[in-house]
């Protein structure tokens, strides 16, 4: 005899075929109810639709009908104000919902399963979930959105040092870099939302896997609860969790995208760069240090990427060996999800409440722009403009910078006669070109970093999220 089934009786809701109760460890370690629980909203949403389906087509009477449904508004009243008893015995949350309806209402209660599994119902209820979340999350992107058209805007004519390999390369305006982020996140958003439509479709009516023998009305069903339509196959229905990986995979962009922007955040606030500021309240101090200041929101962000790329790797390896149809591995699903969802929230709203009040230091930023000879392109466009091929002006600008280089000098702080001595074609217009307002300023065009094209593709972006 084992001496772990220190527990009275069998399931009550799939016991009927046990000789003994199940072994009271592997009763905790295949229960969900810690963690599905936060399903509740969305599992008593299903289940009032399915009960009020199963009214119109006759498999169920109004009284029960009513009886459901004043029971479910009960059981919800009774979560939401925490006294509701979560039983591990009962597995999950579809089965601690209906055995307390079944306790409140009685038989009615007992009928309420007709025509349905916990596979559809689970699938179901993370579709609803998801959904809503989703909306959440959309709504979160476009916030964060606003500070930075808000930043671009104010930044327009800010110039600091643009980068490749991160050296120096040519001088750009800080509103352009605002917009670059703008449109990372606009991807992302678009992303999420063609997400969003293959989430909203109803596995409800699937039943275990193949469907069932009462006559329900799923287009009914889906349209209480606001799906699109209801899944054309009951094997696909209760089996793939593609959206929820498909979800996982926007949120891993996502954080990709916020683990960069954290990234030059981090390099700004340092001394080395000292770019811009960060609002005290969003950073932290050095118990030991006296002097720092830690970004320590962006740090955060950043490393939180890794969490949820680990949740995108843990469900598509969930997935791949499934054989069609359900399999408990499914119920592994869910904290991952959660997690990323309760991850993309919190980092959304961090960077969403802290962008808007970056303080840009304009002059540090062009003091760099002036040292790593970021108008260099400028002077070699300027020869081809007199007529050099772009190789030999590269060649010329070079042999400039090499004097630069060796006297600590900018190309705009050296003499006309100076630069007249690696080109004769070179004339006192040059200095036009070489200053970091006429570098930016000459970049003009769809796309261009230049101060007429931020404020035109500011105005774009705010029609773009107004949409
Ligand atoms: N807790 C389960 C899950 O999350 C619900 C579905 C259980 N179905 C079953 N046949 N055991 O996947």
């Amino acid at each position: 005899m084992s001496t772990s089934q220190s527990h009275e009786s069998k399931n009550q809701s799939w016991g009927g075929r046990f000789t003994e109760s199940t072994d009271a460890f592997v009763e905790q370690f295949t229960a969900s109810i810690t963690f599905d629980q936060r399903l509740y909203k969305h599992d008593i949403a299903g289940s009032r639709a399915h009960a009020r389906m199963l009214g119109k087509v006759g498999l169920l009477n109004s009284t029960d009908v009513e009886a459901i449904l004043n029971g479910l508004n009960q059981i919800e009243a009774e979560i939401e104000a925490g006294s509701f008893d979560w039983k591990v015995s009962l597995e999950d949350i579809h089965m601690n919902v209906e055995a307390r309806l079944t306790d409140r209402i009685g038989l009615a209660g007992k009928r309420l399963h007709t025509g349905r599994s916990r596979n559809d119902q689970v699938a179901t209820d993370i579709r609803l979930w998801l959904r809503d979340q989703i909306d959440h999350i959309g709504y979160a992107i476009r916030r964060l959105q606003t500070g930075l058209i808000q930043v671009a805007e104010q930044e327009a004519d800010t110039i600091l040092p643009g980068f490749t390999h991160l050296q120096v390369a040519q001088p750009i305006t800080f509103g352009h870099h605002m917009l670059a982020w703008f449109e990372m996140l606009q991807r992302d958003y678009e992303r999420l939302m063609d997400c969003r439509k293959r989430v909203n479709i109803m596995p409800l009516g699937a039943a275990a896997l193949a469907g069932t023998t009462y006559p329900i009305d799923r287009d009914y069903t889906a349209e209480l609860l606001g799906f699109e339509r209801p899944t054309r196959n009951s094997l696909d229905a209760v089996s793939d969790r593609d959206f929820a990986i498909e979800f996982t995979s926007f949120a891993s962009l996502l954080l990709m995208h916020l683990s960069r922007f954290s990234e030059e955040l981090i390099l700004w606030t340092s001394a080395q760069f000292d770019f811009i500021r960060l609002p005290d309240r969003f950073c932290t101090g050095s118990s030991i240090m006296p002097q720092k200041k830690n970004p320590d929101v962006p740090e955060l962000v950043r490393g939180k990427s890794g969490r949820v790329f680990g949740h995108l790797m843990a469900l598509l390896t969930l997935m791949k060996g499934q054989p069609l149809a359900y399999n408990k591995d499914n119920q592994e699903d869910k904290e991952p999800l959660f997690d990323t969802v309760d991850t993309v929230l919190g980092c959304l709203r961090a960077f969403g409440d802290m962008m808007p009040h970056v303080q840009t230091k304009p002059e540090k930023m062009r003091k760099a722009a002036m040292q790593g000879f970021s108008t260099a392109t400028d002077l070699a466009d300027y020869l081809v403009r007199k007529g050099l091929p772009f190789r030999d002006a590269h060649e010329v600008v070079g042999k400039a910078v090499g004097l630069g280089v060796q006297t600590g000098r900018d190309l705009s702080e050296m003499s006309l006669a100076e630069l007249q001595s690696f080109s004769d074609v070179i004339t006192d217009d040059v200095f036009t070109v070489l200053t970091l307002e006429g570098s930016v300023a000459a970049r003009n065009h769809l796309g261009g970093t230049a101060p007429e094209q931020v404020r035109k593709q500011v105005a774009i972006a705010k029609a773009l999220i107004a949409e």
